[in-house]
């Protein structure tokens, strides 16, 4: 059955010239793009997305980091698309949890600035879509 999932290559990954590798591991596991968008985030969606943090010693920067500059968002579909892209993406830690091979393994050393982001959960991929995508 297949499943939706939303990416979104953070501004790190944007600014390192990143979004062509982080496209073509998605679409070489077999997974394809249903939408893809690059923009700026306003504070506001940033807010929501980043809604489970909210609290956190990190939110605030984390909020900063994710509005500093154009990110790409892209809705994702495939067999099991969740866990896939979070396979590809490796741990949220790059050094201590991701692993080489993966994408955050691959290129990443900080945990904020750890280049992409993908649901963790059906409910979070719908809720995340809806907002990122609200016409689809
Ligand atoms: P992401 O998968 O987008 O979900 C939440 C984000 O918060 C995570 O990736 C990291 O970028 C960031 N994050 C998580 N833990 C920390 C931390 N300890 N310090 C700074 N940023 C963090």
């Amino acid at each position: 059955m297949s499943e939706r999932t939303l990416v979104l290559v953070k501004p790190d990954g944007v600014s390192r010239g990143l979004v062509g590798e982080v496209i073509s591991r998605i679409e070489r596991k077999g997974l394809t793009l249903a939408a893809l968008e690059l923009r700026n985030v306003e504070r506001d969606v940033a807010e929501q997305h980043y809604a489970e943090h909210d609290g956190k010693p990190f939110f605030e920067s984390l909020l900063e980091f994710i509005t500093s500059g154009p990110v790409v968002a892209l809705v994702v579909e495939g067999p099991r698309a969740i866990a896939a892209f979070r396979q590809l993406a490796g741990g949220t830690d790059p050094v201590e949890k991701a692993t080489p091979g993966t994408i955050r393994g691959d290129f990443g050393l900080e945990v904020q600035f750890n280049l992409v982001h993908g649901s963790d959960s059906v409910e979070s991929a719908e809720r995340e879509i809806k907002l990122w995508f609200p016409s689809l």
